[in-house]
């Protein structure tokens, strides 16, 4: 079944990122050759923001490939922690970066450059750090093991301007109540990519993933 993806302003804003789908896939490539099929797997699902985290050596390269190889996916970086990360990914075709904490650093270089950052979170003095350099749509990072949906409510009130997105132990039952929430606009995940489909190249399987999460309401 084709899946139709509306059109996308040229220039992303992370808001932009975290609307297009319910959830963002947090990719973890080890083999080149996975790269394309498996972009193209989740974009036949109706997922095409895709989050390559910078965690193994081919990662750059993984991103590069599905940047020129599979125009419907909209690729990101994750696991973006420095400038020189920032500049790496973006050189590489990725079109918005995430990041498992906050510098200004990092947050100046990706304005710098054009690039939509979500900066991740686990504290109020972080939001704080964030939104005073003018970032408000932010990962929540590690989500679970940081307080989940109650540190969520919680932030709400204090932080009724800012839009999440958990990531980190969030999966396919408990995805819709945190998509439940006011303050959350996604959520991010690596149970649509599980490792052992791409070894055994289940394409239809990571298709079926994406699919079932495009359809969570939130
Ligand atoms: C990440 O690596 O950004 C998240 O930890 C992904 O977490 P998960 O594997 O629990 O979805």
């Amino acid at each position: 079944m084709a899946v139709t993806l509306k059109t996308l302003p040229v220039s992303l804003s992370a808001m932009d990122v975290m609307l297009d789908a319910p959830v963002i896939p947090v990719i973890v490539l080890n083999d080149v050759a996975h790269a394309v099929p498996m972009a193209r797997a989740l974009v036949a699902g109706g997922i095409r923001m895709l989050e390559v985290t910078l965690r193994t050596p081919v990662a750059l390269q993984c991103i590069e490939l599905i940047a020129k190889e599979v125009p419907d996916a909209v690729i990101g970086a994750g696991t973006v922690r420095s400038a020189s990360d920032a500049q790496a990914v973006q050189l590489a075709g990725a079109r918005f970066a995430v990041s498992p904490g906050y510098i200004t650093e990092l947050g100046r270089a990706c304005r710098d450059m054009g690039l939509p950052l979500l900066p991740g979170v686990a504290t109020g003095s972080e939001i704080m750090m964030a939104q005073a350099d003018g970032f408000s749509e932010l990962k929540f990072f590690p989500a679970m093991q940081a307080g989940g949906m109650a540190m969520l409510k919680a932030w709400s009130g204090p932080f009724g301007d800012v839009r999440f997105c958990p990531t980190g132990g969030v999966n396919a039952q408990n995805a819709p109540d945190f998509l439940a929430l006011s303050n959350v606009a996604c959520v991010g995940g690596s149970w649509l990519v599980p490792s052992s489909a791409m070894e055994q190249g289940d394409w239809a399987g990571i298709t079926a993933l994406a699919a079932q999460a495009a359809s969570i309401q939130r």
